[in-house]
């Protein structure tokens, strides 16, 4: 996120909680900005690393978040899933912000409106859920809730539009349009695993392959992070206990807890003649 508003142009701050953190964030924004460099000036080392120290540049690391923000327009928040620890960060911030600075989060399954529950703007409380990786994704969701007064959405999609994001809006419903579609989809591959019906190679290959997707729903949960997937069902599961779709499988608890996604290869029949009824393609 950091990366996409600074090779924007805007000047960005990146709070971490400690400087250990900070330094990891700044290094993999590094070699992400060198791998964006490398296709943008290919054969131009001097093109490559200007535009490496440029975008750097503009981004600023803090560990004091008290101090950074009273001279910013926008916040982003993107820390741990937790209501607790997100609503400690925004009740701190909200009266040392300036007025007009607007909030948003980048929740990927919690409520906005929770969320922005403790704060005394909630009219200029909102959601900007980016997609991982966030320098390749194109979407960019942005959240209204029943009190989003309509300048802080303009503004917040005029900030999206202005770092190169396709932008949807979507209500404040669990896990917007993508994470609602998401979710279900990995868990319910989980169940086909679970069920023995494929393998999980096949499963992605099927997906893949049948369906186009760049990755297969058990590679892209454990890219997600399965405990991300986890984290979000579990929560999900908590508050509407009637759906569904948000029942977390037993082989999700086992998978998160053992780290694992892969299953072994089967062994394969060799078909030498075919013959083929019908069809005609
Ligand atoms: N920074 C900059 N560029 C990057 C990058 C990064 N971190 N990661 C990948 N790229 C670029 C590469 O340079 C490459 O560019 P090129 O094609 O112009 O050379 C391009 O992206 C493709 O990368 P690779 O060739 O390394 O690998 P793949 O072709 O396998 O693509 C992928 C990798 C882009 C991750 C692709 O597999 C993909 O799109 N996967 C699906 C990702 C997805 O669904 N994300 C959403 C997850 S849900 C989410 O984030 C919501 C949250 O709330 C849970």
């Amino acid at each position: 996120m950091s990366q996409v508003a600074a090779t924007s142009g805007y000047n960005v701050t990146l709070v971490e909680v400690n400087s250990g953190l900070l330094e990891n964030a700044q290094k993999n924004i590094k070699k992400s900005l060198e791998r964006v460099a490398k296709k943008q000036f290919k054969d131009n080392d001097a093109g490559q690393k200007k535009f490496v120290d440029e975008v750097s540049q503009r981004i600023i690391g803090s560990v004091d978040v008290k101090s950074t923000i009273k001279s910013t327009d926008l916040v982003i928040e993107a820390i741990i899933e937790n209501i607790k620890i997100k609503h400690e960060l925004f009740s701190s911030i909200d009266s040392l912000a300036p007025a007009h600075t607007i909030f948003a989060s980048n929740t990927s399954s919690l409520s906005i409106a929770e969320i922005a529950s403790v704060t005394q703007r909630k009219d200029r409380f909102g959601g900007l859920h980016f997609f991982n990786p966030v320098p390749v994704m194109k979407l960019l969701e942005i959240i209204r809730t029943a009190d989003t007064s309509e300048q802080t959405y303009n503004a917040m999609k005029s900030f999206g539009e202005s770092i190169g994001k396709a932008c949807i809006t979507c209500k404040d419903t669990p896990g917007f349009v993508v994470n609602r579609l998401l979710v279900p989809y990995m868990a319910e591959a989980v169940r086909l695993l679970e069920r023995g019906d494929a393998s999980a190679r096949d499963i992605d290959t099927a997906m893949k392959l049948g369906a186009g997707y760049p990755m297969g729903p058990l590679e892209l949960a454990d890219y997600v992070g399965l405990d991300t997937t986890h984290h979000i069902l579990k929560g999900w599961n908590e508050k509407f206990p009637d759906e569904p779709l948000f029942k977390v499988n037993p082989m999700l608890e086992k998978l998160v807890s053992e780290g694992k996604t892969k299953m072994s290869k089967e062994g394969s029949l060799s078909v030498k003649n075919v013959t083929i009824f019908g069809g005609g393609q």
